[in-house]
C-alpha cells in the first residue's frame, strides 16, 4: 500500500486527492492520498513526525514550497534552481525534493503544440509569481528562442530573469508593453490571479495575435476565462489551466511510482468536477 499525501495550509478544498485516486485506479496502484493541513506554527514539529512516518511521498503547496527545503536530504537540480519544491519522494529514510509545477505543463504543451515551442519561436508569460517562475524555468530549457515576462510590478519580472543561471533571451515588460506587443508571440501564458472566479477581468486586453498563436491561462476556475475567450476570437489555439493542474500531478505520480500515467483520460471527468 502506497501512502501519499499533501501538505499545505489551507488545503481542505484541494483537488489533489481526487486526481491521485484516479491515477492510482488507472495504474492499478493500491494506496491512499491524505491531506495534512499544517498550521504554520506547528510546521517544524509536524514535518519531523511525518519524516518518521510511513509516508512514501507527498506534494507540497502554499505556503511551504520553500520552507520544506531544509528538511530534505537531496534536491533535484531544477527544484534547486527554482528554490521551491512541490513533490517529495521517500528513498529509504531519506527525502528527495522535486518541482513538477512548470515541467508537467511545458511537457503537455510540447506534446500538443510542437509548432508553438520550436526553435525560433517566442513566448510571453503574463505575471511574475511562483507559478510564472516555474513555467519560465521550464520554458527556458526548451528550444524557444525568447521568453519574455510581463508583470504589473516589473521588478518581480526582472528578478526572475536575473535569478536564472542559464541565459535565454528575455525581457521584462510592463503590462501596457505586453498588450502592445502581443502579436509578436507564438505562445502566451497568463499566470496572474486576474480572471479567477468570480473576477471576470483580463490582465491585459488582447488587441491582436499572431496567426497560429497558442494561448494558455493557468486559472482553472472558470475553465474558460475571459482571457481565453478573447484569445479564441482572435483565432488562437487554447490550452487550459485545469490541464496544467492535471499534468503536474501526473508528473509527481510518475516520480513516486515509476508508472506511466496519462492525463487525457481524466480530462472530461475533471471538467465535470470543476463545474
Ligand atoms: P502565484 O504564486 O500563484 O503565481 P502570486 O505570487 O501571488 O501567485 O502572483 C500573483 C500574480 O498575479 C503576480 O504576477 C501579480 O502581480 P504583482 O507581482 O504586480 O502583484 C499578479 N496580479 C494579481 N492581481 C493583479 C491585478 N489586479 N492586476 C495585475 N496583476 C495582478
Amino acid at each position: 500500500m502506497l501512502k501519499l499525501g499533501l501538505i499545505g495550509y489551507p488545503i481542505q478544498h484541494s483537488l489533489s486527492p481526487w486526481i491521485h485516486e484516479q491515477l492510482m485506479a488507472q495504474q492499478n496502484v493500491k494506496g491512499s492520498y491524505e491531506l495534512f493541513e499544517i498550521q504554520p506554527e506547528n510546521f517544524n514539529q509536524k514535518i519531523k513526525s511525518l519524516k518518521n512516518s510511513r509516508l512514501d511521498g507527498f506534494n507540497v503547496t502554499v505556503p511551504y514550497k520553500e520552507k520544506i527545503i531544509p528538511y530534505l536530504d537531496e534536491i533535484d537540480e531544477s527544484a534547486r534552481a527554482l528554490g521551491a519544491v512541490n513533490t517529495v519522494k521517500r528513498k529509504e529514510d531519506q527525502w528527495i525534493g522535486y518541482n513538477t509545477d512548470g515541467l508537467g505543463f511545458v511537457d503537455s504543451l510540447i506534446h500538443r503544440y510542437p509548432e508553438s515551442t520550436k526553435y525560433g519561436n517566442k513566448a510571453l508569460i503574463l505575471g511574475s509569481g511562483g507559478a510564472a517562475r516555474g513555467i519560465y524555468h521550464a520554458l527556458a530549457d526548451t528550444s524557444l528562442q525568447r521568453v519574455d515576462l510581463a508583470n504589473r510590478t516589473i521588478e518581480r519580472a526582472e528578478e526572475i530573469i536575473q535569478d536564472r543561471p542559464v541565459t535565454i533571451q528575455s525581457n521584462a515588460l510592463d503590462l501596457h508593453q505586453a498588450s502592445e506587443r502581443m502579436v509578436d508571440y507564438d505562445l502566451i501564458i497568463q499566470t496572474t490571479t486576474v480572471g479567477m472566479s468570480p473576477d471576470t477581468n483580463v490582465v491585459v486586453p488582447i488587441k491582436d495575435l499572431k496567426e497560429g498563436a497558442v494561448v494558455c491561462d493557468i486559472v482553472y476556475r472558470p475553465i474558460e476565462t475571459e482571457f481565453l475567450k478573447t484569445a479564441q476570437k482572435h483565432g488562437a489555439s487554447l490550452h487550459f489551466g485545469h490541464e496544467m493542474l492535471l499534468q503536474q500531478a501526473v508528473y509527481a505520480f510518475k516520480i513516486w511510482t515509476q508508472t506511466k500515467p496519462e492525463a487525457e483520460p481524466l480530462l472530461s471527468k475533471f471538467e465535470e468536477k470543476l463545474k
